[in-house]
């Protein structure tokens, strides 16, 4: 299982969206996924229909004896399961904290599932913070997938998490993590600012960014309110067929298994 942390500390990004779709794409492409919803706010899971009820999120992981086995819940994709965030979660960054081991805390609640087999992939979507959830889920993984906005506020947001990254590293905390990809979204083609900041972030990062763009779309917010992932509200939107792409892309990444 490769652990993934979809991650940028500026909000509003497509980080959710990302978590959402990448997921949702993958499995159907037959990979056994994993999302865990990290923001309190929630709203990975709401988007894909799973109720966000108190008691169901990872806080109880977290702080006290919870097995993370028990907070798994199905979707309506065979291979893709979630483990929602609630508001609850939010007290973590308080609770945790507390702790000798909280950054490597959340690691630890997820060694089973490593140990199981059960997923090829568990995507954690980070809230927009630098907060105790954010670093706890670089502490935890293997790569780092951060979404940026196709905007010149957006090649800042870039420089402050690949520093966060380079630290994860340099202290020791997580020597492993890698920078698995960078994913241009909410691109505007017709605006020559979004052409030049895509060509900026390529110049800089190279192979690391995806070749796939995320198009601007309204299918977007209209899945998210109707509680769906792209791929069940329009097949042929070209923000869906992206993510597809964005999927074939990220296999395509992954080294082969022998
Ligand atoms: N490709 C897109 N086209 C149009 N709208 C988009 C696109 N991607 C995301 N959005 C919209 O932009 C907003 C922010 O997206 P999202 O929630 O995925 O970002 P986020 O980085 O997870 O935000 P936060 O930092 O608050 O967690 C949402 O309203 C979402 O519907
Ligand atoms: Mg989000």
């Amino acid at each position: 299982m490769k652990i993934i942390a979809i991650a940028n500390q500026k909000g509003g990004v497509g980080k959710t969206t990302t978590s959402i779709n990448l997921a949702a794409s993958l499995a159907v492409r037959g990979a056994r996924v994993l999302l865990l919803d990290l923001d309190p706010q929630g709203n990975a899971s709401s988007a894909l229909g799973v109720p966000c009820e108190e008691g169901q999120s990872l806080y109880s992981v977290l702080a006290g004896p919870d097995s993370v086995d028990d907070k798994i819940q199905s979707t309506r994709f065979p291979t893709l399961h979630v483990i929602p965030a609630t508001t609850e979660l939010a007290g973590a960054e308080v609770e945790l904290v507390k702790a000798d081991n909280h950054l490597v805390r959340l690691r630890e609640v997820l060694e089973p599932l490593r140990a199981q087999n059960r997923f090829d992939y568990l995507l954690i979507d980070c809230p927009p913070s630098l907060g105790i959830l954010m670093t706890s889920a670089l502490s935890a993984a293997d790569g780092l997938l951060i979404p940026i906005q196709c905007e010149y506020f957006g090649l800042e947001g870039l420089a402050r998490i690949v520093d966060i990254h380079q630290q994860i590293i340099s202290s020791g905390i997580n020597a492993g993590v890698q920078l698995e990809g960078i994913l241009m979204t909410m691109y505007d083609g017709r605006t020559s600012h979004a052409r030049a900041v895509v060509e900026e972030v390529r110049k800089a990062f190279e192979d690391i960014v995806y070749r796939t763009v995320i198009p601007r779309s309204i299918a977007v917010a209209e899945s998210q309110s109707f509680e769906k992932a792209l791929l069940e509200y329009d097949s042929s939107n070209r923000a869906t067929l992206a993510y597809k792409a964005l999927a074939d892309e990220f296999l395509a990444r992954q080294p082969v298994k022998c």
